[in-house]
């Protein structure tokens, strides 16, 4: 006599409305969230703005559920019940970070970048699948952990603009490691053994010391930027044979030699920054037959003796010379100002003869005949 259609309906409409919520709601792995709460109360209450992501971290909610509508609402990735992303919004969060981040053992992307976090970066332990570690413009100090060289997955690293300093450990066991930024800090001792597949490489402003011997086998480095340190030593032609080399810029070191060959066929480089160094000897006319290489720049060295004609060849890909504060002597080859080898630059603060004042090049006049006689001993040579 009853329908019992209506009432199943109701009773299945229920149900589902019902269990809506918990079917979209998730538990987050416990280890997760006390993760979570700890890096959260290791951020100063007052540095965390009502608009921020931080600020919507409540764990009243599980941080997993979906919909996200107040709760959780940025900041985290979930899957699977379990965080894999920490990326932070830049507000200037201010505190320290927490070693439990450990924890979070299926992260794969860390990122609390631009923010005001400062302490020791802790030692992370369990983070198999981490492929990014973004910590930079912070004010992180202490060592750089050797723990880091344990993070098997991990393909992009940025600490720069942190005050780290002492050693770094070897990081070749790095292997998918392709970036390596640690710009910007306080680091000293030697450069170490460095990830085999990296691509690029950037330790400008550092104190790093010791002579530059530990790129063969990186075939894949394309950036190299280790400007703003005290490297010395004499740059070997390996150097500039690294097969996938396109930058190259070692500016504001102690380097004192550079023994340049000619290239492989297949060379890629297109910029290489020598300047301000303590580099002695004739320029490396090699160079020229680099056939990418558009700016060089060796300025405020001891190069002596006269420029090579080859810069200014035909077919020269030179574009850009920065020769300035040596004391390259003779006249600078025609070519540099006209035609096919002319290149914009700078030859000045030189000991150069007929350099063409109505040239850009030789707009900063030549050093005083005195410095000049003095640097070749008083014989200066035509
Ligand atoms: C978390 O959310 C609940 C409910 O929305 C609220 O009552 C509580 O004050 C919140 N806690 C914090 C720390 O914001
Ligand atoms: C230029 O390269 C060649 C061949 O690689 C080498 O024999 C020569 O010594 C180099 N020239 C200079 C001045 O280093």
């Amino acid at each position: 006599m009853t329908n019992p259609k209506p009432t199943s309906f109701i009773i299945y409409f229920f149900y589902f409305t019902l269990s809506l919520p918990s079917s979209l709601s998730s538990s987050t792995s416990p280890a997760d969230i006390a993760a979570l709460r700890a890096f959260k109360a290791a951020v100063k209450p007052s540095s965390i703005p009502p608009t921020s992501c931080l600020a919507t971290w409540n764990f009243s909610t599980d941080p997993c559920a979906v919909p996200r509508i107040t709760h959780f609402t940025c900041g985290i990735t979930c899957s699977n019940n379990r965080v894999v992303q920490l990326t932070l919004d830049s507000q200037g969060y201010s505190g320290t970070l927490t070693p439990l981040v450990s924890q979070l053992t299926h992260l794969i992307n860390l990122d609390i970048g631009d923010n005001a976090f400062h302490g020791p970066i802790p030692s992370f332990t369990s983070l198999p699948n981490l492929k990014t570690l973004i910590l930079r413009v912070n004010s992180f100090y202490g060592p750089f952990p050797a723990s880091i060289s344990a993070l098997a997955s991990l393909q992009t690293l940025d600490l720069s603009r942190n005050a780290l300093s002492g050693p770094l450990p070897n990081l070749n066991s790095l292997t998918g490691l392709t970036r390596l930024d640690l710009s910007y800090n306080k680091l000293t001792g030697p450069l170490p053994k460095l990830p085999p597949n990296l691509n690029e490489l950037a330790l400008k402003s550092n104190s790093l010391s010791g002579s530059l011997t530990t790129f063969t086998g990186l075939t894949r480095l394309m950036v190299i930027e280790l400007s703003e340190n005290s490297f010395t030593g004499t740059l070997q032609p390996s150097l500039f044979l690294l097969p996938s080399l396109q930058q190259l810029d070692l500016a504001k070191n102690n380097f004192r030699n550079v023994v340049v060959s000619n290239p492989n066929p297949n060379t890629e480089l297109v910029a290489v920054d020598l300047s301000y160094n303590a580099i002695e000897g004739p320029l490396p006319a090699n160079f020229s037959e680099y056939p990418m290489l558009r700016s060089l720049a060796l300025s405020h060295n001891r190069f002596r003796g006269p420029i090579p004609w080859q810069y200014s060849k035909k077919g020269s890909p030179l574009r850009r010379l920065y020769l300035d504060g040596n004391y390259l002597n003779g006249s600078p080859p025609a070519g540099l100002f006209s035609g096919e080898g002319a290149v914009s630059g700078s030859l000045g603060d030189n000991c150069l003869q007929r350099c063409p004042v109505n040239s850009g090049l030789c707009l900063k006049s030549q050093k005083p005949a005195s410095i000049c006689q003095q640097a070749y001993g008083g014989k200066p040579k035509s």
